[in-house]
C-alpha cells in the first residue's frame, strides 16, 4: 500500500496512524551465547583508536597549553574503559618532515586551499624541539607511535628526527605523565612512492626492505632500541598485494626483514585501508559505507595478511583507515550514518585479528571524529564560514564511545559477533570473565533526509550455552534523526556536542525484557546491558 503515491488526506492519516501504532516492523531471530571459551576475541578499550596527520599536530594538542578540548574526547574514553589512548602522529606528512633545532615549534608550508580539499596537508614541514615536546599534554599514560621520514631518502633528516623525538620522550615531562613512545614508524605507504615521485616508478619490494633496513638500523642504534621498551610498526603500507612478491606484510617476510638488525624490532605490522575514494557524495554511497556486506568484505580481504603476521607471533593493526580518501566524501563521511559504519567496521575487525583500528584525521578533514581547533571555512567545500566554527565532535566520535562503553573497564572483555541472518542488522556480544554481559546491536538501512518511512526490525532473543538467562536488560540508544545528519546525535538520551566535549544532557532509561525481545528502528544502534 505504500507503494502507491495516490494519497488524500485520509489516507495520509490512515498511514500514519498504523504507522504509530503498528510500524513497520519484521521479526530477526538473535542467539546470544552465555558464555564463551579463552580463545574467544578479546577486545581492548583503545581498539577504536586515532591515527593523526602530524603537520598540524599542535593544532590537536596545543604549543604552550594543552588543547583541552582534544584532551576531554580522549579522557572521556578513558573514564569509561580504564585503557590508556594509544595515538600515531604520521601519515602522508610524516614524509615531508624535517627537524632544524632552530625552530622553536614547527613551520610549514601549506598549498592553497581546494573546493574538494578545503584542508590540504602540508608540502614541507620542519619541526622544532616544542613540536615532538607537546606530548606532554596528553591524557597520562598515552602510548604514542611517531613516524619518521624515510620518503626524504635522507639519512641525517632520519636520525635528526629520531633523535629529537626520543629526546622530548625521554624528558621529565613526558616521563613523569607516563606517556610512552610505544612504537616509532619509518616511512609512511612506501608502496605508492612510486607514483608520488618519491621513488622511480620501477620501487620494488626488495628495493624497499633493503632501503628501510638501512634507515631503520640508524634509526634503531640512534633510538637505543635495544635499551628501550619501543619497538617498531612494520609495513604502513596504503594497500595490500597479499603476496609475497609485492608491497604486503608477506613481501617483507620473504625478503627478511624480520631477520635483519631493525626488523628484529617489529612486534606490529601495521596496515592502512579506505573503503574507496570519492571526493563528492550522495545518499547511495553513505547506504554503501554502513552496508554490512561490504564491510564485511573490505575488512576480510586481509584475512590472509593477518594470518602471515599471527603466524609470526607479531600483532596486527590498522594503523591508519577511515571512510573514503580525499580526506572522506562530503555529505557521507562527515555524517551520523558513518558513525554506524565506524561502529560496525572496528567491531568486526576485532573478529579478525585486528587488534586496533587507528581512524585518521586530520584538522578540518570530513572524515574526522573530532574537529579539536576552530574551523573558519566549510569542511564540505572550502568556502568562508560566515562564523567560525568552534571545536565540536563529529558523528564517528558516538562509535568511540558506545564501542568503549560496550568494551567497558574489565580489562579482559572479549567479543564475539552474533550470527544474524539479515543484510541489515549486525550485532556482537560482550564477555567479562567468559559471562555474557552487554550486546551491541545496528541497523545500517540508511533514513535519509526526506524518505518518508522508517522500518523497524525486531530482535527475538534467545539464549545458548551454559549460564544463567537473563529476563530482562537496560537499554541505550544511539538516535539519530538521518543517516545524512551532521549533527544531533543522542546517546541514550545525552549529547557529546557541547562545548568542552564533556558529556551533556539527561540520561534517559529504557528496560526490556528477553522474552518481549527489542526493536530497532533503521539507522540506529542500540546497547543491551544483562
Ligand atoms: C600556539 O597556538 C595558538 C592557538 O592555536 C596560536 O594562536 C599561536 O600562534 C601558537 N603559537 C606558536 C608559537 O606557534
Ligand atoms: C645515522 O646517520 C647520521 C647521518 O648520516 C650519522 O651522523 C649518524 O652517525 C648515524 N648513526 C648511526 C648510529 O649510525
Ligand atoms: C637532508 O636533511 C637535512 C636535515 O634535515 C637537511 O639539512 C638537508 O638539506 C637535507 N638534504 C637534502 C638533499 O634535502
Ligand atoms: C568497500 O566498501 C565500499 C563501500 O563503502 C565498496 O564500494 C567497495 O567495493 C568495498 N571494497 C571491497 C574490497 O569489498
Ligand atoms: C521503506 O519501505 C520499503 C518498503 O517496505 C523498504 O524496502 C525500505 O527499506 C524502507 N526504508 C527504510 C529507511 O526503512
Amino acid at each position: 500500500m505504500f507503494a502507491h503515491p495516490a494519497y488524500t488526506p485520509s489516507t495520509m492519516f490512515c498511514v500514519f496512524w498504523v504507522a504509530l501504532i503498528a510500524p513497520l516492523v519484521s521479526g530477526v531471530a538473535v542467539t546470544i551465547p552465555l558464555s564463551v571459551s579463552g580463545d574467544a576475541p578479546g577486545v581492548t578499550g583503545n581498539l577504536v583508536s586515532l591515527s593523526i596527520e602530524q603537520d598540524r599536530w599542535l593544532d590537536w594538542v596545543g604549543n604552550t597549553s594543552r588543547n583541552s578540548f582534544f584532551f576531554n574526547t580522549l579522557d572521556n574514553l578513558v573514564a569509561l574503559t580504564g585503557s590508556d589512548p594509544t595515538i600515531r602522529i604520521g601519515a602522508d606528512s610524516e614524509d615531508h618532515t624535517q627537524f632544524s633545532a632552530a625552530v622553536q615549534f614547527v613551520q610549514q608550508v601549506f598549498p592553497p586551499p581546494t573546493a574538494t580539499v578545503p584542508y590540504p596537508e602540508a608540502t614541507n614541514i620542519v619541526a622544532g624541539p616544542g613540536f615532538y615536546q607537546a606530548a606532554k599534554f596528553l591524557p597520562s599514560g598515552t602510548g604514542v607511535t611517531w613516524g619518521v621520514n624515510f620518503g626524504g631518502k635522507n639519512l641525517t633528516a632520519t636520525f635528526l628526527e629520531t633523535r629529537a623525538i626520543i629526546t622530548a620522550f625521554a624528558s621529565p615531562a613526558l616521563k613523569n605523565a607516563g606517556i610512552t613512545l610505544d612504537f616509532l614508524e619509518l616511512g609512511n605507504e612506501a608502496d605508492l612512492y612510486k607514483n608520488n615521485g618519491l621513488r622511480a616508478s620501477t620501487y620494488s619490494i626488495s628495493q624497499y626492505t633493503a632501503e628501510w633496513i638501512t634507515f631503520a638500523t640508524n634509526m634503531t642504534r640512534t633510538a637505543n632500541l635495544a635499551g628501550s621498551n619501543t619497538r617498531i610498526w612494520g609495513a604502513a603500507f596504503a594497500d595490500s598485494s597479499h603476496s609475497s612478491t609485492g608491497f604486503s606484510p608477506q613481501g617483507i617476510f620473504a625478503n627478511n626483514i624480520l631477520s635483519s638488525e631493525p626488523g628484529g624490532f617489529i612486534n606490529t605490522i601495521s596496515q592502512h585501508h579506505y573503503s574507496g575514494s570519492f571526493c563528492s557524495g550522495n545518499g547511495g554511497l553513505l547506504q554503501d559505507l554502513m552496508t554490512k556486506a561490504t564491510i564485511r568484505s573490505n575488512l576480510s580481504s586481509f584475512t590472509p595478511d593477518i594470518q602471515a603476521t599471527q603466524d609470526r607471533n607479531l600483532d596486527y593493526v590498522f594503523g591508519e583507515t577511515n571512510s573514503y580518501s580525499c580526506h572522506g566524501a562530503p555529505g557521507v563521511s562527515n555524517t551520523a550514518g558513518a558513525a554506524l559504519w565506524t561502529l560496525d567496521y572496528a567491531l568486526f575487525a576485532s573478529q579478525l585479528g585486528i587488534s586496533k583500528v587507528f581512524f585518521h584525521e586530520g584538522i578540518g578533514y570530513k572524515y574526522n571524529l573530532i574537529q579539536p581547533a576552530v574551523l573558519t571555512r566549510s569542511i564540505l567545500n572550502g568556502s568562508p564560514l560566515a562564523t567560525p566554527q568552534q571545536p565540536h565532535v563529529q558523528p564517528q566520535y558516538y562509535a568511540a564511545i558506545i564501542a568503549a562503553e560496550a568494551i567497558g573497564n574489565s580489562g579482559q572483555t572479549q567479543a564475539v559477533e552474533l550470527s544474524i541472518s539479515n543484510t541489515r542488522i549486525s550485532g556482537y556480544a560482550f564477555y567479562e570473565g567468559g559471562a555474557l554481559k552487554r550486546a551491541v546491536f545496528i541497523n545500517s538501512l540508511a533514513f535519509l533526509a526526506g524518505a518518508t518511512n522508517r522500518t523497524s526490525t525486531h530482535l527475538d532473543l534467545t539464549f545458548s550455552g551454559s549460564g544463567t538467562k537473563p529476563k530482562s536488560f537496560s537499554v541505550k540508544r544511539l538516535v539519530i534523526k538521518h543517516a545524512d545528519d551532521a549533527s544531533g546525535l543522542t546517546w541514550g538520551g545525552q549529547t557529546y556536542e557541547t562545548a568542552d566535549a564533556r558529556v551533556g544532557g539527561t540520561p534517559s532509561s529504557e528496560t526490556g525484557t528477553v522474552a518481549g525481545g527489542i526493536d530497532i528502528p533503521a539507522t540506529q544502534a542500540i546497547m543491551i546491558s544483562f
